[in-house]
């Protein structure tokens, strides 16, 4: 008799097939996090017959012994980590009798999975119909039912085949209309926060990087922090009290990755533009992670593309604590990066010194003044400004220690009055 128990909790088993140049274990851990059972991996021979290798991207004796393995392992599925086109994808699921795809699609449904919010989930359907609609041009058939039913996304993966070119296109156009609401609700709460003229501060980053982790542990909240790709897709905002009595505003934003299908970056771009709107970026860093000079290239990249390449930046190093203080490890960070905060959201080491560098950078360094009572105008100036750390009345003057940045009209007026100008305390 059927275990029909087992049967339910039998995961799909995938064998990935990566390109010479892509292998590593990033492909591994997307489909780790659709909760699939890799049977094997597989490289592509660098070099490849020219003439035949049009129908599936290698050529035919290789396709056929792939389709073997396959079959040997029993594979339900195939996943490349490069793209494939809609009619390789076709040739490849003719020639194997099971679901093919690639990293872009695997991504999708990890994103769909996800997908929480109304705003989430509007653009994950968006950048899913994206990708659907060249691929409904051919008749998926069974295929398409099994690819949904067996580890589909809420449905996205079996409805949207089913559709044809034009109803997909409609609900395109719905989605968007959608999401333009649901953007424009958003832009009027950005701009509410903005009338409290608090700075804000955004955390981006590679997936997994640990910048919920940060988040919580910065503010005592208890954002979704897991050990899971791509865990937020929303932008969280917190507020972070800072020394002195003032806050700032901190936001978590949706992990990266590197060759992010464009779809999604277009469908996220509204989300991420919590990071362009920041006055100061902290880019989080997995301190472990063997990849990291890749993923830094990735977030710098992916922050160009959505125009936030102006706003100053923090780069952090993430879960210090994985590491033993003898680590080699520690000086080739401290030579690949020369500048950033190694810092631990799990010890909560090095925490204190990054609320201290992103109070610096977002409101200026912490400095030592004294102003004779007759210039009043300047005392009230600087106490309405919010930015007074510590005061004492003294019997000739006010002295006091207060933030003010570098480039603001308080931190000028109050230069002649600093008692520690070289000495910038913090
Ligand atoms: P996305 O939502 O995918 O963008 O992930 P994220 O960058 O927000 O990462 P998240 O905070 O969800 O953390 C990912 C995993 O790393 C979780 O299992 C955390 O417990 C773990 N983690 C985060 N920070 C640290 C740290 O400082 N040390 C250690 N050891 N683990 C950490």
């Amino acid at each position: 008799m059927i275990d029909l128990q087992a049967e339910q909790e039998k995961k799909v088993r995938c064998l990935l097939v990566y390109e010479p140049e892509n292998i590593g274990n990033e492909l591994g851990g997307l489909v780790s996090a659709l909760d699939m059972e890799i049977a094997e991996s597989l490289v592509l021979p660098s070099r490849r017959p020219q003439g035949n290798a049009a129908r599936y991207g290698v050529g035919t004796g290789k396709a056929q012994q792939i389709c073997d393995l396959a079959k040997d392992l029993q594979a339900d599925c195939i996943i490349f980590d490069s793209q494939i086109t809609p009619t390789r994808q076709r040739n490849w699921e003719n020639l194997t009798g099971i679901p093919v795809f690639d990293r872009h699609e695997v991504i999708l449904r990890i994103f769909a999975r996800r997908a929480k919010t109304k705003e989430a989930v509007l653009q994950v359907e968006l950048a899913s119909l994206a990708y659907s609609l060249p691929r409904l041009a051919h008749s998926y058939g069974d295929m398409a039912r099994q690819r949904g039913g067996s580890y589909g996304s809420k449905g996205a993966g079996e409805t949207k085949l089913e559709l044809d070119r034009r109803s997909v296109q409609s609900r395109i156009a719905q989605v968007k209309r959608d999401l333009e609401k649901v953007v424009r609700e958003r832009n009027t709460q950005r701009k509410k926060r903005g009338r409290v003229p608090l700075p804000g501060c955004a955390l981006v980053g590679y997936t997994n990087a640990g910048k919920s982790s940060l988040l919580n542990a910065l503010t005592g909240s208890d954002v979704l922090a897991k050990d899971q790709l791509f865990a937020t897709l929303d932008p969280t905002t917190r507020r972070l009290a800072i020394p002195g009595g003032s806050n700032i505003l901190l936001t978590d934003t949706v992990g990266f990755i590197s060759n992010l299908p464009h779809t999604l970056v277009e469908a996220f771009k509204s989300t991420l533009e919590e990071a362009v709107h920041a006055d100061l970026l902290v880019i989080v860093l997995d301190a472990q992670e063997a990849e990291i000079q890749e993923h830094y290239n990735t977030v710098c990249s992916v922050l160009e593309e959505i125009g936030a390449t102006q706003n100053p930046r923090i780069v952090v190093l993430n879960k210090i604590d994985l590491l033993a203080h003898n680590d080699i490890r520690r000086i080739f960070l401290k030579k690949e990066f020369p500048t950033a905060l190694q810092v631990s959201a799990c010890t909560t080491e090095g925490l204190d010194e990054l609320i201290r560098l992103v109070c610096e950078k977002l409101c200026g360094p912490q400095k030592k003044y004294r102003l004779p009572y007759d210039n009043f105008s300047l005392i009230e100036l600087a106490r309405k400004s919010g930015s007074i750390v510590s005061q004492d009345w003294l019997d000739n003057c006010f002295e006091f220690t207060a933030r003010a940045s570098k480039d603001g009209k308080l931190y000028e007026l109050l230069q002649p009055y600093c008692i520690d100008k070289d000495n910038a305390m913090t």
